[in-house]
């Protein structure tokens, strides 16, 4: 995949959103060891150095497989304050099902990172990766997510079946929001 080598970088809007390296795992734990990320997203709780570790690990197999694009959220290239991922990527899966995903670390909400990280990254997928179709899958009471999705120009498609979801305990619902190319 384009950019798998050399390290993809995405720039625009103020933020950079660029490849986790080695170096991001301090910075992971920091990000991604917290309540709401822990509550609303797949990721390992506790989220120590060896889940972050095991994150690193596994977005670059990922990455190098052709199935998910993970980028650390930065303004300046450097410093990580959350991530922007597209998933389901690849040529077996069906249209519509490439999904966007965001978290961003508590010291740094409020700021608009997660809703122009999202704009970026759709615009990339549209354009770069020719994907038509871009879908997040959010909870009706994630009123976070569902404004960052909104302010990034997604609509949510009520005639589509919310998935049931279930991890660390609890089962879950999950609505269904689109962007389309054009
Ligand atoms: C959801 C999340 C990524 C938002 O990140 P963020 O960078 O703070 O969001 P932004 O600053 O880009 O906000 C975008 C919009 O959402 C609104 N918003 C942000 N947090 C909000 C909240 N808690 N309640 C209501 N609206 C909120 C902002 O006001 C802004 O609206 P605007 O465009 O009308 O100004 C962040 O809260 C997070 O990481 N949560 C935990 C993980 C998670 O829920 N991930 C998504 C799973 S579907």
């Amino acid at each position: 995949m384009e950019g798998a080598q050399e390290g993809l970088a995405i720039r625009g809007d103020g933020l950079v959103l660029r490849e986790w390296t080695e170096d991001d795992l301090p910075a992971m734990v920091e990000l991604f060891d917290e309540p709401g990320v822990a509550y609303r997203t797949p990721l390992a709780s506790p989220f120590d150095l060896v889940a972050a570790r095991a994150y690193l690990d596994r977005a670059r197999s990922t990455r190098a497989d052709g199935t998910r694009i993970q980028l650390a959220v930065t303004e300046d290239g450097a410093t990580p304050l959350g991530e922007v991922l597209l998933g389901s990527l690849g040529a077996e899966r069906p249209a519509g099902a490439v999904t966007l995903g965001y978290a961003i670390g508590a010291a740094h909400r409020g700021r608009r990172l997660a809703a122009r990280a999202t704009r970026l990254l759709t615009e990339y997928a549209h354009t770069t990766l020719g994907l038509d179709r871009i879908r997040l899958q959010i909870e009706p009471d994630n009123a976070a997510s569902v404004a960052v999705a909104r302010a990034a120009g997604y609509r949510r498609r009520a005639d589509v079946p919310p998935t049931r979801g279930s991890q660390k305990g609890r089962t879950y619902l999950l609505e269904v929001w689109e962007h389309t190319a054009g």
